[in-house]
């Protein structure tokens, strides 16, 4: 189980300070599928950087299964299984989607292992495997094997930042149907649909977690608060 206990993080903005995520305190449960939603700028795409390590939090401490793994690098963390695909998908030139999911997995795959993979996140495998994974792939096509490399890494807790950005024809069915039993996702989405289909919501505004419950419930108070003028 992820656990952050008072998570502050501050940056230096033109001189002034500013309070990025204000005293987070939030337990993910295991075995579940958590959404994070909120405005743009709300602080998710921070709050995810912060579990995976990519950035350190000013002050607050990080658990992962009662473990401090606060200044574990993303390296030690991936290696625990917190695994992440970002909202923004880095390339590699020079190395092949192939050689990628073997990097992800730590290990030789034959041909067929490796398509299941890309298969599972709606590509077709065979005309992809041997391609770089460079910018002469669509942002959807990147972001789908960015998918399918996290998925790889086969870590019991997976993060995705805003897995149907850029993907037009991304199915939920199919967004759902590659989470598996035993394992724990957080997903940062804005899709009514997909929020509707996880057990829980956090609701993120300027910072600070404003909700955090069952989805059912979090999905009503979220119509009264952001379809009032369109109701009147
Ligand atoms: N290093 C930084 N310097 C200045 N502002 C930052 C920095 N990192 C994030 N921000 C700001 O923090 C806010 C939250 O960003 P982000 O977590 O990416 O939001 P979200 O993913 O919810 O859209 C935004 O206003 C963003 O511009
Ligand atoms: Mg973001």
């Amino acid at each position: 189980m992820i656990e952050l206990n008072n998570i502050t993080y501050i940056v230096e903005d033109k001189g002034n300070k500013k309070v990025i995520l204000d005293n987070i305190s939030i337990k993910f449960e295991d075995n579940c599928v958590t959404a994070i939603t909120g405005q743009n700028g709300s602080g998710k795409s921070t709050l995810t950087k912060i579990i995976i390590g990519i950035i350190r939090p000013t002050s607050g401490q990080i658990l992962y299964n009662g473990t401090d793994i606060t200044n574990y690098s993303i390296d030690e963390r991936v290696k625990l299984g917190i695994n992440y695909a970002f909202q923004q998908p880095i390339t590699f030139k020079g190395l092949t989607i192939k050689e990628l999911i073997d990097i992800a997995t730590k290990q030789e795959n034959s041909i067929p292992k490796a398509c299941e993979y890309l298969s599972r996140v709606g590509i077709c495998a065979k005309d992809y495997i041997n391609r770089d994974f460079d910018k002469t792939l669509s942002g959807g096509e990147q972001k789908r094997v960015e998918l399918a490399l996290a998925l790889a890494q086969n870590g019991n807790t997976v993060i995705f930042d805003e897995p149907e950005a850029g993907i037009d024809i991304w199915s939920f069915d199919r967004l759902n149907k590659i989470f598996e039993k035993n394992k724990s996702y957080i997903v940062v989405s804005h899709q009514t649909k997909f929020l509707s289909s996880a057990d829980k919501i956090v609701v993120m505004q300027n910072g600070k977690i404003v909700q955090y419950d069952d989805a059912k419930t979090v999905l009503k108070n979220l119509k009264h608060t952001t379809c009032k003028k369109v109701e009147e």
